[in-house]
């Protein structure tokens, strides 16, 4: 069965539910996955997701070799090292970053019961798709991360882009029927969408329309990122 989770409250809702033998994968195409993944191919050793600033911070000082990375209203927050934008993540090889977003890390943390917890985005939808294909799990969900407590079109798409990779009509709930149809729709200038969205058009107000076209580039990323043990690192395969 493939079901989607379109939007933070739903989210909510099914992480107070058995996800034992549940393989989630978590989109927040602008921007925290496609960071997280920008970032691990670029060398990133592990990225640990927490929710509020005070926790990213008390671990920096437990541990002053983490980089602290993240966003309050798109913005890097007081003293922290990078921002929430994939350029940033393109530079820390080798090193350990602690990230704290609005949506993207809090959605992360709120599916963390399940058997296994994949990072998606549009740039890596392939490398998804192939990891689905071997490992074949008895449940898939979908998790869009939405923007503040709204539905985020642009999770939507990328969800979608997976569950037409992976399936026909069987085991697919209304949610991932209705992702599908939206991909579907779109066609190839995920740029030109990405930007008209909420969270596009906020970030275009603060300056960062190279981030949209960043997070808009379709399978170029041939690697999973998996939360193990807190710490998102690049899939075995
Ligand atoms: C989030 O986690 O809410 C987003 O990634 C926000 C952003 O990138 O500004």
């Amino acid at each position: 069965m493939i079901q989607v989770a379109l939007c933070p409250s739903e989210i909510r809702r099914i992480s107070a539910t058995d996800l034992t033998d549940t393989t989630a994968v978590v989109f927040d195409v602008l921007r925290a996955t496609s960071s997280i993944i920008t970032g691990l191919d670029s060398g990133v050793e592990s990225i640990i997701p927490v929710r509020t600033l005070e926790e990213a911070r008390t671990l920096k000082t437990r541990n002053p070799g983490l980089l602290l990375a993240g966003e309050r209203s798109g913005l890097p927050p007081k003293g922290f090292d990078l921002g929430n934008s994939p350029e940033e993540f393109q530079h820390s090889k080798g090193r350990t970053i602690v990230m704290t977003t609005t949506n993207g890390t809090v959605a992360i943390e709120s599916v963390k019961s399940a058997q296994s917890v994949l990072i998606g985005a549009l740039l890596n939808i392939d490398a998804l798709a192939n990891y689905l294909f071997t490992h074949c799990p008895n449940n898939l969900l979908l998790v869009c991360a939405g923007t503040v407590e709204e539905f985020s079109l642009e999770d939507a798409i990328a969800a979608g882009a997976l569950v037409a990779r992976l399936s026909g009509d069987e085991g697919l709930s209304d949610s991932a029927m209705i992702t599908r149809s939206l991909y579907e729709q779109v066609g190839d200038d995920f740029y030109e969408w990405l930007r008209h969205t909420q969270n596009g058009s906020q970030l275009r107000k603060i300056g960062k329309d190279a981030d949209i076209r960043w997070c808009a580039q379709f399978s170029v990323v041939d690697l999973v990122g998996q939360l193990i043990g807190g710490r998102i690192v690049p899939s075995a395969g």
